[in-house]
Parts: C-alpha cells; structure tokens; sequence
C-alpha cells in the first residue's frame, strides 16, 4: 500500500477562524494521533513573520494548560509562508514551500499526495485565492480538496454566481462547503438514532408527529461583530444554512447507503419540496437594551450602523410538501441576545388518541444538539407511588451523563477529519446550496424592499412578544414550546 503525504494549507492563518477553529481542531487531531502520519501543516497570511512570532502565535492559539511537548510536536510539523492573496509570485513561493515540505516528508514517486486548502478568508477573496491556487500551485498529479465556509452569497443570484465561479476552478468533488452543524455531535447522530432504531422510523411521518421545532438561541449580542452582522442579519447568519441543514436530515427519506452522494441527494430532495418561505409566516425581532441599562441594544453596538433594521431574531413556520410530512408545521426559530444558549431539535407528536385518559399532554422527542448533548423523550408514566394519577416524565440520555468519559469534539476536528478522508457526507453541495438560497431569497429580498421593521424585544428575553402565538397562529393549532 502507498504511504499518503499530506499537506494542508490554512490560507488566513493569521485571522480569527484559524486561531479559533482551524489550528485548535488541526492540534485535537493531532493530539488524538488522528493525523496521518506523513502531515506538513502551512499557514499563509499577509502578516510578514518570523518562524519565532508565528510559533509563539501559534502557540497562542491553545489552552494554557497544553503539555508543552505536545505543542511542540505539532509546531514541527507546522510551517507559514506570508504573502498576498493575488499576487502570483506569492503562489509560486507557496508552491515550492509545498514542495520542498513534500521532499522532507522522503516523498518517493509512488507516494499518494493530498493537498487540502483551507480557506479561512473571507468570501470576497475565495474566487482570487481559488485563481491563484488553481494556476500557480494546484497539481494534477495528486488529489486537490479545497474547504471553504459560509457566507456563500447573501441570496440565490449571488451564491450561484459565486458557485459558478468556483465550479469554473475546482471540480464538485474536490470542494468541501463547510457548515459546522453538520460536524456537532448531536446532528451526526441524527442519521443512526432515526435508521438504527426499529422505533423511531415507524412514527416518523405526519401520521404521528403533530409538529416540529427547530431553535437556536444565543444568550449574548453582536458584541462589536455588527460590522459582519448587519450585512447579514439573522436569518442568513444562521437559519438558512445551520438549520435548514438540520432540518433537511430530520426529514430526509432514508439514503440507499451511507455514502456521501445518497445522503446528500435525500437532504436535497427534502429541501425540494419546500416552498419559499412567505414573509407573513415570519416574525422578526431585533434586540433592545435591557432596562437597567446593563446590557446595550443592538443598535447602541458601534459597529451596527445608526437605524439599521436588522432581524437579530427571525421565526418562521415552514412545511415540507411530500407525502411524509404534508401538514406538518416546521417551526424554525433562531435569535441572539436571547434568555438562555441552546440549540434543540423537538419532535412533537400528536395527542393519544385515548379515552383511558383523556387530556394527556404529548409525547415529544427531544434532540440536544447544545449546549449539552442529550436524547429525550418526554413519556407519561403513572406516578410512582400509592397514587394513581399520572404524570410527565422523561426517557432522558443525557451524554454527560451516560458517556463521562467521552470528550465530545469540537465540530471542525470532526469536519476536517471527514476533509483527510475524503468524506462527503458532512458538507453541503452545491444543489442543496442552492435550494436553501432559493426558500429565502425572496423573503430576504421582500425584507429590504419593503423595510420591514423588526419587533423590539429585551436583551436576555424569550423574543418579541407574542411569538408562541405567532406559531400557534401560523401553524394553525397550539404547539406546546418552551
Ligand atoms: C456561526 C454564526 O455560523 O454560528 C454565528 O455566524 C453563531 O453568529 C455561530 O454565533 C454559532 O455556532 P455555535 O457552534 O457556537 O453554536
């Protein structure tokens, strides 16, 4: 068997995505002994540095308490080429730097060659590096993947002239779209929990779940990102990719096999039978200063421009046309500023149709997805002890519970584990990229041209006021939320 030589370029080392992510969860693989074992890691960035500052930056990067020699073990591997990110000489340098890493790496003829390019850039420059890199240092003669993060346009038109742009460079499969849900622990197990339990599958359909909930909440503001925020706001920063992605695997058919293309092509056909969402199905909210004046509004944030009419909060109730889910309300909800931080699947089902016990409050699937991992479903039990009533309880997995030992990794170490080999699955192509611009674009564009005021609701609070009532209006009958 041919030995692997891999190389993997950060092309925004010196930025936030890699301090935060790309190198932390880069140091976890290594740690873990879960990179291959030929690696050479390159950070490239315009910041002109020494390999001293760019070690000791590196190194900055990682929690103090970090065994020192664990550190220095992944700086060994790590090298940074600074240059600019369309100057073609600054390639060519890049390209000999791979090169001479490959020939350190006692590269022979035979070897099989990956290189991965990390693009933790912002999207303006993707289709520049992405020229550069396909000129001046992409190699036929190995296997090219190249990862890049959202935003990917902020509406249909402009994510398909970006796509078309980068298809024009890269080949589908040798892309690697990044949506970081896709990578948290509690949506991977999405797939096993619905097809590997015989349960489960039997009552997934609108003959027994009465309506599902997806929310996503941050209990803290833009603190000093609006200057991002505001181009974007709520709906693209969040819904119309982290949970239209859960959604599409909670209401996907079974794939034919686990391999990526079956799983992606059963997430695009449900967001195929997805309408554009209708701006009267939507409520939009944007945060305002607490009371007491603790906590500031969206618009006392600096980097917010004056008046800004932003949604920082966006609920809508949305339905999946298919013969699975006809008549079942989707309610999507996702806000900053917020009471409490938690993302949370809830599989609502419908009333037992029962005269043994009437008024019985409903069972409910809940999914954890954060902060804490946790499978539970609510369950009516009669309520031990002499008496007979009967009361809520829970089938309850919490993970920190049932799996202590287990260290639930970061989602991007997950990601670019799936990146080393090759693995589709957990990336979003280019079709469901598409579709998911296509059931917001015109709410987003009917948003602006009909500046649509947001509801103010209090930072720290459950949303705007009467946002149950929206649901339950929208939906057409009572969902029990939280
Ligand atoms: C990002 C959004 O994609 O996801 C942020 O741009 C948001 O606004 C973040 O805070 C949430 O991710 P996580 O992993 O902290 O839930």
């Amino acid at each position: 068997k041919h030995d692997v030589l891999t190389t993997i370029v950060v092309f925004g080392a010196s930025g936030d995505l890699a301090k935060k992510k790309t190198y932390p969860a880069l140091f976890h693989l290594y740690q873990q002994g879960l990179l291959p074992r030929r690696t050479r890691i390159l950070g490239y960035a315009r910041t002109q540095m020494e390999r001293d500052s760019f070690t000791s930056r590196v190194t900055s990067f990682f929690k103090k308490d970090t065994p020192p020699a664990d550190i220095e073990g992944f700086l060994a591997i790590c090298g940074y080429v600074s240059g600019k990110y369309d100057v073609a000489e600054d390639f060519i340098r890049l390209r000999e730097e791979i090169d001479q890493q490959e020939h350190a790496m006692a590269k022979r003829a035979e070897d099989e060659r990956v290189h991965i390019y990390y693009l933790a850039l912002p999207p303006s420059v993707f289709v520049s590096v992405g020229t550069q890199i396909r000129t001046n240092v992409y190699d036929g003669s190995c296997t090219n993947r190249v990862v890049i993060e959202k935003p990917f346009g902020h509406d249909l038109e402009s994510s398909r002239k970006l796509s078309k742009d980068i298809s024009a460079l890269f080949a589908e499969d040798e892309i690697y779209r990044i949506d970081h849900y896709l990578g948290k622990e509690m949506v991977k197990n999405i797939l096993a929990l619905r097809f590997a339990n015989v349960f489960y599958e039997a009552v997934w359909n609108r003959h027994y779940i009465s309506n599902v909930q997806i929310t996503f909440k941050e209990p803290f503001g833009t603190e000093g990102r609006g200057g991002y925020f505001d181009e974007f706001g709520i709906i693209r920063d969040v819904m119309q990719n982290h949970l239209l992605q859960v959604l599409s695997i909670v209401a996907m058919h079974q794939p034919q096999s686990l391999r990526s293309e079956d799983i992606r092509d059963r997430k695009t056909e449900v967001l195929r039978r997805i309408l554009p969402i209708q701006l009267e199905d939507t409520l939009l909210g944007q945060y305002v200063g607490t009371r007491d004046g603790s906590k500031p509004g969206y618009k006392d944030d600096d980097t917010v421009p004056k008046g800004s009419m932003t949604p920082t909060f966006a609920q809508c109730v949305l339905h999946v046309d298919n013969d699975r889910w006809r008549g079942v309300p989707w309610v999507i909800k996702a806000g900053k500023a917020l009471d409490e931080a938690k993302m949370v699947i809830r599989i609502q089902f419908k009333d037992m149709p029962n005269a043994l016990f009437p008024n019985l409050a409903r069972n409910e699937l809940v999914l954890q997805v954060s902060p804490k991992e946790a499978v539970y479903i609510k369950t009516i039990v009669k309520e031990p002890g002499l008496s007979t009533n009967l009361a809520m309880s829970e089938l309850d997995l919490s993970y920190h519970k049932r799996y202590q030992d287990v260290k639930i990794p970061d989602a991007y170490a997950t990601l670019i584990l799936d990146v080393l080999n090759g693995d589709h699955s957990n990336f979003v192509r280019s079709d469901e990229l598409d579709e998911a611009w296509r059931i917001f674009t015109p709410l987003l564009h009917q948003i602006d041209s009909d500046q649509v005021i947001p509801l103010p609701y209090e930072y720290g609070s459950r949303g705007p006021k009467g946002v149950d009532e929206f649901a339950t209006e929208r939906a057409g009958y009572k969902l029990t939320s939280r």
